[in-house]
């Protein structure tokens, strides 16, 4: 079974004494195992699924084949026939993208922020049908939410996504980067759209394009509490129990970055290894964490937005285990409540993700935000790989090459 420490125990400890958030981090069988204030919003002209736009390919045709139910919550009235009181409710609402919430901490997050009754979602999702039974799977009232379709292993399609966002005429008051693939037990690489390793171009160069396209777009936004989240994990940090557990995140000098990750004139590796599909998952993490910390300096002073990251806990249930090995899949999450009591349910992880969002409390902008058992929040401290500025410096500079911004 491959080396994996996803989650992490963080027991009852001091704030203070967490900081490092290591000392009670326990590996499973050590194996690699705002609140916004209130401001007028003009929602949707009209919502947009950008399947039914096309150039979704496949999707595309998945959606058009779709009932008309589906397509009727996607795809609003015009402006001027926006009348009913539900329309009425959604126009005061901030409006925030969630990426990958059609399954375990996105959907969790979505729901939190819906109920809370200040937010319009819109589900960023590769798989519109999925994402609208999930949607109704957890009670979402229709005209809460939006999908659109979004597949971060295609810049063109996260290009596409940018201009549909646009045209529904939606402003964007926070940006949640969650979406994530986890390839534990490939034995050889795969690729997106781009040629680029499937983890890092998904998890890191997908989200890394779709922020800095969308940063222009909360920068317009009147809400007094912007921000730009962009989900880390303790996997890796290398300054904490799970962060030590084989295969280690390393980027190295970033050559594999360099040469395009596309495992035939470079590594499909960050650093330039041999392919693992659990570090490939692991760099990604630091690269989500040097992309916000990165962020944060370039942009915050002169934007306002506020940028984080964060470790939600160990979700031990969601969708980002499925192509593990069977055993893990049954073991894993019992092991995390009952032995190393580190399981954090979907439901918990994504009312501590929606704080991130819309916490006043939580409106400093740099930092990477933990949970201790009792589910209070702190400012939690980085490796020193994921909080190295030149470091950070290269991966954007790199990235920005790669996803045709540079
Ligand atoms: N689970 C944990 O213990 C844990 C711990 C620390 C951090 N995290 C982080 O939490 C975040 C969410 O993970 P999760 O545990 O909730 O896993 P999950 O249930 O598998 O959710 C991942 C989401 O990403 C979407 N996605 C995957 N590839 C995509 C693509 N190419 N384009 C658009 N969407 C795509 C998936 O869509 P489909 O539904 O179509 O597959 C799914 O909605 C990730 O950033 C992960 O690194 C999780």
């Amino acid at each position: 079974m491959a080396a994996m420490a996803n989650c992490a125990v963080v027991s009852h400890l001091a704030p203070k004494e967490k900081l490092a958030s290591s000392s009670m981090e326990v590996a499973f069988l050590g194996l690699p195992l705002h609140n916004h204030g209130q401001r007028a919003v003009r929602v949707a002209s009209k919502y947009i699924s950008s399947c039914s736009n096309s150039n979704c390919g496949s999707q595309a045709l998945k959606c058009q084949s779709m009932a008309h139910s589906i397509r009727a919550n996607a795809v609003a009235a015009p402006v001027e026939t926006m009348k009913s009181a539900e329309e009425k409710k959604t126009s005061t609402k901030s409006v925030c993208i969630i990426t990958g919430a059609s399954s375990g901490l996105g959907l969790a997050t979505t729901k939190a922020l819906v109920d809370s009754g200040e937010f319009h979602v819109v589900m960023a999702c590769r798989d519109f049908l999925k994402a609208e039974k999930a949607a109704k799977s957890v009670g979402l009232p229709k005209g809460s939410y939006t999908v659109m379709h979004l597949d971060l292993a295609s810049l063109e399609s996260v290009r596409q996504f940018v201009k549909n966002f646009r045209s529904s005429g939606m402003p964007l008051d926070a940006l949640v980067c969650n979406a994530a693939v986890y390839f534990p037990t490939a034995k050889e690489p795969t690729y997106s759209a781009e040629g680029f390793e499937l983890s890092v171009a998904t998890n890191h160069l997908g989200h890394f394009l779709l922020a800095r396209l969308l940063l222009e777009d909360l920068e317009k936004s009147e809400s007094k509490s912007k921000r730009l989240i962009i989900v880390g994990s303790i996997t890796g940090n290398t300054n904490t129990l799970a962060g030590n557990v084989p295969p280690k995140a390393n980027l190295g000098d970033c050559r594999g970055l360099s040469g395009g990750l596309n495992g035939v004139t470079s590594s499909p590796m960050i650093d330039g290894g041999a392919f693992d599909g659990a570090k490939a998952y692991k760099d990604s993490k630091v690269c989500n964490m040097l992309t916000m910390q990165e962020f944060h300096r370039r942009y915050h002073e002169k934007t306002g937005i506020t940028f984080s990251s964060l470790y939600p806990g160990c979700i031990a249930t969601t969708g980002l285990f499925r192509s593990h090995i069977p055993l893990f899949r049954a073991l894993f999450p019992p092991f995390q409540k009952y032995i190393t009591k580190g399981f954090v349910s979907e439901e918990e992880s994504g009312k501590r993700l929606a704080q991130v969002v819309q916490d006043s409390s939580l409106s400093k902008s740099g930092v990477y935000w933990s949970w201790n058992n009792d589910s209070s929040s702190f400012e939690n401290v980085l490796s020193e790989e994921a909080s190295d500025e030149a470091k950070a410096k290269k991966v954007w500079e790199l990235s920005e090459k790669l996803v045709g911004l540079a």
